[in-house]
């Protein structure tokens, strides 16, 4: 009995021994985070400034403070992980590198990204709790994008004048290219424009209306509340305009930009998180991408709405 006890305890002894050897010896294998020169910070005024510092250079900069528990492995490598993809997607200290158009829309898919829950990562907030944004700090950023946004002055006629020739052009011109396909062999579908609107959301960086729809397996879905996944044969698209704002502040659709579809499957595209994606660009509707790894591109944006079946609209539940 007495040795059996003992026994037990040497077990124990021994097995705390080699978790301890473990976790230590963890703490040699470490991805290295370096901090290289700040070669252009982002300008936005200091508010704004103070929130994206607070809650996101740690990531998307290259001045990351690591606090002493980052530093313990295994979290280490997460950390440093999330590090190395964060500033390849996003940094905010090397915001020279960035065409202004493209620092308008990383800052306006940044509010974005914060509105729907995705960024800063929940992993990375359980342990800064901090660094969570709060919905003043949300309204600081909206008021800072909407501030930013592409304004189309009410005299300015232009845009209207470009609606009204694109739908003379398009009469015109009965058929557009037949039966358009993606590299990725999606072929385009008129029929969107017949399903349900499941949500409309407005760029205001760049000036343009988005317009989401769903099929009706997508409705039915949405109805059921099964959404998360979405199942087989739902497809989602998004039809891009752009926005005209007339002298009394209405806006209204202007000059059709494309659409992009979202077709789920998850065995036929099983390798691009169960969906087909496929972008038509202008009224030619000129497939988008040479190569077929174009898919790279939406696929890291939609990255951060995993959570979500990669979907960004949260329809609104009926
Ligand atoms: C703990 C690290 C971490 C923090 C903090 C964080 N992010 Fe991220 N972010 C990432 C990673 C990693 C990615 C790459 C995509 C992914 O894996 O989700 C990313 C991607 C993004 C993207 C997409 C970039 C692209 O490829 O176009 C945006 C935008 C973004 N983050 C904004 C923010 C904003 C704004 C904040 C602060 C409110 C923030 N993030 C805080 C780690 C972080
Ligand atoms: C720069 C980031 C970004 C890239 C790149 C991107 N998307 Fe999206 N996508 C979004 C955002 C943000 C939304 C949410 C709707 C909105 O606000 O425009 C969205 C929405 C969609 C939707 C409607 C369903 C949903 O998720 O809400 C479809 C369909 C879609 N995208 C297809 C594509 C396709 C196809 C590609 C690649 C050719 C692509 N996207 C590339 C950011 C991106």
């Amino acid at each position: 009995m007495e040795k059996q006890k003992k026994n037990k305890k040497k077990t124990f002894l021994i097995l705390l021994v080699i978790v301890l050897a473990l976790l230590i010896g963890m703490q040699f294998v470490r991805p290295e985070i370096t901090n290289p020169p700040v070669t252009g910070e982002v300008k936005v005024p200091h508010e704004v400034q103070t929130i994206l510092r607070n809650s996101c250079y740690d990531c998307h900069s290259n001045e990351t403070k690591l606090t002493w528990y980052d530093k313990i492995a295994p979290a280490y490598w997460l950390v440093a992980q999330h590090v190395k993809d964060g500033r390849k997607g996003l940094n905010f200290s090397e915001w020279e590198k960035l065409a202004p158009a493209d620092q308008k829309a990383k800052l306006w898919e940044s509010v974005n990204q914060i509105a729907q829950g995705a960024m800063p990562l929940s992993s990375y907030t359980i342990a800064h709790p901090n660094a969570k944004i709060s919905q003043a700090d949300l309204n600081v950023l909206k008021k800072y994008i909407w501030s930013l946004r592409v304004n189309n002055v009410p005299q300015d006629t232009s845009k209207i004048h470009a609606l009204k020739d694109q739908t003379h052009a398009l009469k015109k011109k009965q058929s557009v290219t037949k039966n358009p396909k993606t590299i990725n062999g999606i072929g385009y579908i008129d029929d969107y424009k017949k399903w349900a609107v499941v949500s409309t959301t407005q760029r205001l960086d760049n000036g343009t209306m988005r317009i989401i729809y769903g099929n009706d397996i997508a409705v039915k879905a949405i109805k059921d509340k099964k959404t998360n996944p979405w199942p087989n044969g739902t497809i989602l698209a998004k039809a891009a305009y752009d926005e005209i704002e007339d002298a009394d502040g209405n806006i209204s659709q202007g000059v059709f930009k494309q659409v992009e579809y979202m077709i789920k499957d998850d065995q036929k595209y099983e390798k691009t998180y169960g969906w087909g994606f496929a972008r038509f660009k202008t009224t030619e509707l000129i497939p988008y991408g040479k190569r077929a790894d174009f898919v790279i591109e939406c696929m890291n944006c939609h990255q951060p709405m995993k959570k979500n079946d990669y979907v960004f609209t949260l329809p609104i539940q009926q």
